[in-house]
């Protein structure tokens, strides 16, 4: 047991910030044990003075292969981006060396970030994904990783048989168990990846071993398009998956830019995650998802970074990103749904995302020991500083300092930072 002291500030609900100044968390094992103005007698205390400390951010849908080329190749669109730029490139995740030094870079990175559980794609290849679970697990860091399934319509250097795909998602199941905090999803890559008997094969392996799932819906035109007729009997994208048995309470499902209403009941009658990823979604130029409408309605929604669609691991930049976002959408689009604020951008990267890993995301009792310290007192903040509240500090760092190192980083009760 042991206890953290300095301005705490957290969500429980979208829109309304709770704050503790001088406050004191108490840890046991790990979990949020209490929260509490007063000292815990008697217990080890580590005292971070003016410093912020906030619950971890979870990032709902990253590519840890495609993190090499993170800021590279954003003038095409999704699908001509995918054949010209990532394909090839995940191609090369076949070579063992060249993986590990590829993820190496990406876990020493994500460490420093403000991430502390994540859903994350590996490539098609088994023991480089199962290197990559190796490496997270050894960072410290938790959440999920999926071996990504394809079988059509990618080059044959990132392509394998219907069969092979199958064997190969089950041995990679095999071998998963040895690690405690990365643990293994299903992840068929979209609809265009995969064919109808992959799909089903995957909804019958996520029940059957009770797994959760990944992927990818409605990011962008071309691709709905093509979906429609590649799935010419499914009434809608979602539909299509929802037959294989892809959707329930712990899917994610990434982007839903272009999501109808029928496609959200669908998306909401199983609990299933939207991972809202506003960088990709401009640097893709996919489009603006209708995240206030997701929210009016109480879907299941995290924010994630979707590297290398988005460029920055920072799920900081995504709070921001997703703000201004919205507020283009509003003003160009649809002035109906009112842009997100600062408070309701957090909740999303915070207890929003964190949700999907169980109770994590909050400093309420019992819920992950998720914790990051940050550093207010730099340079270019401190002039206003004392003047701000809480919540103005952290809007503060958010826009000024996203790319910073957090001061602190503690992952289920352990510090890793
Ligand atoms: N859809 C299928 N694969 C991908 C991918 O790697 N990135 C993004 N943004 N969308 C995809
Ligand atoms: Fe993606």
């Amino acid at each position: 047991m042991y206890a953290l002291k300095g301005n705490l500030i957290w969500t429980e609900e979208p829109g309304c910030f709770r704050v503790l100044e001088n406050g004191y968390l108490l840890i046991k094992d790990d979990r949020i044990a209490a929260v509490s103005a007063e000292p815990f007698a008697g217990v080890m205390t580590e005292d971070f003075g003016s410093r912020l400390i906030i619950p971890g951010l979870y990032d709902l849908h990253l590519h840890a292969p495609q993190y090499m080329f993170a800021g590279l190749f954003m003038d095409d669109e999704l699908l001509v981006w995918l054949d010209k730029h990532t394909f090839p490139l995940e191609a090369r995740f076949s070579d063992i060396d060249f993986a590990a030094k590829a993820y190496k870079a990406f876990v020493d990175d994500l460490k420093y970030s403000f991430t502390v559980r994540a859903s994350v794609f590996g490539t098609i290849h088994k023991d480089s994904t199962l290197l990559l679970m190796s490496l997270l697990e050894e960072a410290g860091l938790h959440g999920y990783v999926g071996k990504v399934s394809m079988d059509r319509n990618s080059p044959d250097s990132l392509r394998e048989t219907t069969a092979d795909a199958i064997e190969d998602e089950l041995e990679f199941l095999d071998k998963v168990s040895e690690y405690r905090n990365v643990k293994p999803i299903v992840t068929p890559r979209f609809i265009p990846s995969c064919s109808d008997g992959l799909l089903c094969a995957l909804g019958s392996i996520s029940k059957e071993h009770d797994l959760p799932v990944q992927t990818h819906l409605d990011e962008n035109p071309g691709e709905i398009e093509w979906v429609k007729e590649l799935m010419p009997d499914s009434k809608s994208y979602a539909e299509a998956y929802e037959r294989f048995g892809l959707l329930d309470t712990k899917s994610i499902m990434a982007h839903c830019v272009w999501i109808t209403e029928e496609e959200m009941d669908i998306l909401q009658s199983h609990g299933s995650y939207i991972a809202h990823s506003p960088s990709s979604n401009m640097n893709l130029s996919s489009g603006i998802a209708p995240v206030r409408r997701f929210l009016e309605r109480g879907m299941n929604i995290g924010l994630a970074t979707d590297t290398a669609g988005g460029s920055s691991l920072s799920m900081l930049r995504m709070i921001t990103d997703a703000i201004a976002s919205s507020k283009l959408r509003w003003r160009l689009v649809d002035d109906s749904l009112a842009p997100l604020r600062f408070s309701e951008a957090f909740y999303l990267a915070s207890k929003g995302g964190g949700s999907f890993f169980g109770n994590a995301g909050s400093f309420e009792e019992g819920y992950a020991a998720d914790i990051l310290v940050l550093d207010d007192a730099s340079s270019e903040m401190t002039v206003l500083s004392p003047e701000l509240s809480l919540p103005e500090k952290l809007e503060f760092y958010a826009y000024r300092a996203p790319d910073r190192r957090p001061f602190a980083k503690y992952v289920a009760g352990k510090r890793i930072v």
